[in-house]
């Protein structure tokens, strides 16, 4: 069962994106589970960095419409992936090396992070990909 405190993803109404982006809240959600059942890093180490190679992959993925599409948000988008992917980097890299457990704080402070950009970011982009033209859309 889902947590109460773990938050839906925003839906963007581009499928492929928004089921990756609820892959990565699921993670949260089993992430937040191993937390609460005070299991060691080590244990919540392989869900961590699951997420971390993931979201590359998902960051990846939205870039390569962006490019394809010529989106014009694309500088500023591909900007804060790269911030996003360097965040997500450190407080991977400082988990291993801290050896301590995730917080709730650790968890509320990912969680905050990726709905952030998902509704900052992703929602206009996807709203650009579901206005393309009929013959453009259908090459997604
Ligand atoms: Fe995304
Ligand atoms: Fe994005």
């Amino acid at each position: 069962m889902a947590p109460t405190s773990w938050k839906l993803p925003v839906l963007t109404g581009y499928q492929e994106m928004d089921d990756q982006h609820r892959t990565l809240i699921e993670t949260f959600g089993r992430l937040r589970v191993l937390v609460n059942q005070g299991r060691s890093p080590d244990e919540q180490e392989a869900l961590l960095v699951f997420f971390q190679e993931y979201l590359v992959g998902h960051l990846e993925f939205e870039q390569e419409l962006m490019a394809r599409h010529n989106y014009p948000g694309e500088r500023p988008h591909r900007d804060r992936h790269g911030e996003l992917a360097l965040e997500i980097e450190i407080f991977v890299s400082e988990f291993q090396q801290g050896h301590q457990p995730l917080s709730q704080a650790n968890l509320e402070y990912l969680d905050n992070w990726l709905h952030q950009h998902i509704q900052d970011e992703d929602v206009p982009f996807a709203d650009f990909l579901t206005r393309l033209p009929p013959t453009q859309e259908g090459s997604l």
